[in-house]
């Protein structure tokens, strides 16, 4: 293969996903200076996107850059490694100073290699022996990331720490057999184990969970008649390359290793003008801290954006299965550990859905009934990281509303335990065998760039304010709101009593009634960071000590927990520290982020398999159009939804049987 520059010039916006093509020519280029060897891992590889204001400005001949982060397995030498497509050349390449600034995420490779290295060592074996474990092919030992605790002999090394299950026959489900008190903390680099953490001996708890198994299964229930979605003349969205248009928005697809889905360029048609109000939206952290402090469980916070590469995650999504309707599937190219390009077959999911009512009133004085019907666009993925699956969902919908709700799945971690008090007070205890669900939180991080109407914006914060009875509230019932602009960078929390939320305005832009345009962020009022301040996740997961942060735009800032969280100490290059940079922000080039939280307390119900829980945060237009912007949208037909006798009750205009959901 060659490195052709021409390819690059087939790429017609400089915000356009790479190509298996391009990821390809990247990795030559690396080959062929040198970077290369047979110990070599690719971790990252990722689109560079070119500054914000020549996009925007759509200027042409813009440079196509690649950044991929390289793992050097023989030396441990991790390099940063940035190439220009369109000049076929390297850049620059950087070592990374990994004590300081973290590591580059755990790859498929060494999660694979890792269970083989541990069960290796005889310390380890011995100890599986001193459980009454004969057979070590039933140990399955999960490599966990490991965070960075000072621990001695730890500094410099990329390790894992393996906690262990017990899978009696490759068919059983292993997380229902958690292989108590052993830890085998391992260097991915030399596959050496370093230590092992041997602590209480536990009985294995017995009783099989196989969710998965039709022989394990209750008969399934015979009471459900098809759902059919039929949209008989297609879909009303249009998908030209990576532009999604649908009804009056209009959105840019990416996807990214770390982040996996993003969104660009989030605009929506006005009157024949497209008005942009999010440059790039993404989800750039989750973390999921424990609440055990047990010496085999305190060190368990995995970063499954940073750590674990949620677009190297992504699954391969099925029609029937996992969506309904008509589906437009997007694959997902990535690079794989060699760097070579690899397809995630319909990663990007999207398509239309009903959403209830959009509006409705029947009128006490005309007599009019009216009602219309909302719909949404839907963007979503999935990922499965450990035992653990979320999706993540982007919502348009018509009136202008966007909303990201997160739904987590998957299986949740256990524990056995010895002693029944520190089952109760550390997890959901499940059944009499010591078997437990540690307490843990789940919490995520959106990186939103702004752009209401400009790349100018500020943010104001509301408030519902009590006022005391007065000379100008003689009847006690006033109250009001307090705006307060924010004029410095940082992190504010969600104020359920005071129904706390935060406007993203553009200051030089007014509405005709007088006040600048805006979108409103509403986030949920969950618990913040349960760990204690001054605890290591305090420092690493640091954006997850407010529900909201404002910060002036950098381009280098992308990921609150820096670029590389994995063993990252977290003592600078976090969005806590980006803060106290003192930057403008008042009608300035600003990036709101918004952390909201599932504190989980896990459900007997929530066992052997997680029904689905949802969180997510919602940004609703306030003053950005001048009236409700739906009033275009028609009365809705009622040919399908009549079953008894054509729905005739009640209701006017020809849309007798739409009924509220
Ligand atoms: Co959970």
């Amino acid at each position: 293969m060659t490195t052709s520059p021409d390819q690059a010039t087939a790429v017609r916006h400089p915000l356009d996903r790479l190509t298996a093509e391009e990821i390809e020519q990247n990795r030559v280029i690396i080959v062929n200076a040198g970077h290369v060897t047979e110990t070599t891992l690719f971790t990252l590889v990722g689109l560079v996107e070119p500054d914000k204001r020549d996009v925007i400005a759509g200027a042409a001949g813009i440079d196509r850059r690649v950044r991929s982060t390289l793992i050097e397995r023989s030396t441990g030498e991790q390099t940063e490694i940035l190439v220009s497509l369109t000049s076929g050349s390297v850049l620059m390449a950087r070592v990374l100073d990994i004590e300081n600034e973290g590591q580059a995420p755990i790859t498929m490779t060494e999660y694979e290699e890792s269970e083989a290295m541990i069960r290796r060592d005889p310390r380890f074996r011995a100890a599986v022996e001193k459980r009454g474990i004969t057979d070590l092919e039933q140990v399955r030992v999960c490599a966990l990331s490991a965070g960075i605790f000072d621990i001695p002999g730890e500094a410099g090394r990329r390790l894992v720490r393996g906690s262990c299950f017990i899978q009696p026959t490759p068919e059983d489900n292993a997380w229902a057999h958690p292989l108590e008190g052993l830890v085998a903390y391992l260097d991915l680099n030399t596959g050496e184990v370093v230590d092992i953490i041997d602590t209480d001996v536990v009985p294995v708890p017995k009783e099989n969970f196989n969710y998965h198994l039709d022989s394990w299964l209750p008969e399934p229930r015979t009471t459900q008649k098809p759902i059919e979605i039929t949209q008989p003349e297609g879909a009303s969205f249009s998908i030209d390359g990576d532009v999604l248009t649908w009804e009056k928005w209009q959105v840019r697809l990416g996807f990214d290793p770390v982040e996996g889905l993003v969104l660009h360029q989030i605009g929506f048609d006005d009157n024949g003008a497209l008005r942009p109000i999010v440059y790039r939206a993404s989800v750039a952290e989750m973390v999921v801290p424990y609440g055990d402090p047990s010496p085999v469980r305190y060190w368990q916070n995995y970063f499954d954006a940073g750590e674990y590469s949620m677009g190297k995650s992504a699954n391969s999504l099925e029609l029937g299965c996992d969506c309904l309707g008509e589906i437009y599937y997007s694959d997902a190219v990535l690079a794989d550990d060699q760097g070579h390009a690899r397809t995630i077959k319909n990663a990007i999911c999207i398509h239309e859905e009903d959403a209830g009512i959009l509006w409705k009133h029947t009128d006490e004085f005309t007599g009019a009934a009216d009602v219309r019907r909302n719909r949404r666009i839907v963007i979503s993925f999935f990922i499965t990281v450990g035992n653990y699956d979320y999706g993540f969902y982007w919502y348009l919908y018509l009136d202008g509303t966007i909303e990201l709700e997160c739904k987590a799945t998957g299986i949740v971690y256990t524990a056995a335990y010895g002693d029944e008090a520190q089952r109760q007070r550390w997890s959901s205890p499940l059944g009499d065998e010591g078997l437990g669900m540690p307490f843990h939180q789940h919490l995520f991080c959106a990186r939103l760039d702004m752009q209401v109407d400009g790349v100018e914006n500020a943010v104001d914060e509301h408030d519902a304010v009590r006022v005391p009875f007065g000379y100008d509230n003689p009847w006690g019932n006033g109250f009001t709101r307090k705006v307060t602009r924010l004029t410095a960078e940082g992190g504010r929390v969600v104020d359920g009593e005071v129904g706390r939320v935060w406007h993203i305005v553009n200051p030089s832009k007014l509405n005709k009634h007088g006040f600048p345009v805006g979108y409103e962020l509403r986030a949920a009022a969950q618990p913040t960071l349960m760990a204690a301040e001054g605890s290591s996740i305090s420092r690493r997961a640091a954006y997850a000590k407010n529900h909201f942060w404002l910060t002036h735009f950098d381009a280098a800032e992308r990921f609150p927990s820096g670029t590389y969280p994995n063993q990252h100490p977290g003592k600078q290059g976090t969005i806590a520290h980006w803060v106290e940079q003192d930057r403008p922000v008042d009608g300035d080039d600003i990036v709101v982020w918004c952390a909201f939280a599932m504190t989980h307390f896990p459900r007997p119900e929530d066992w052997p398999i997680m029904p689905v829980d949802r969180l997510g945060f919602s940004m609703k237009p306030y003053g950005f159009f001048d009236q409700n912007p739906t009033l275009d949208v028609p009365r809705p037909k009622s040919a399908h939804c009549a079953t008894q006798g054509g729905g005739a009750a009640g209701g006017a205009a020809g849309d007798a049987c739409c009924h509220d959901d």
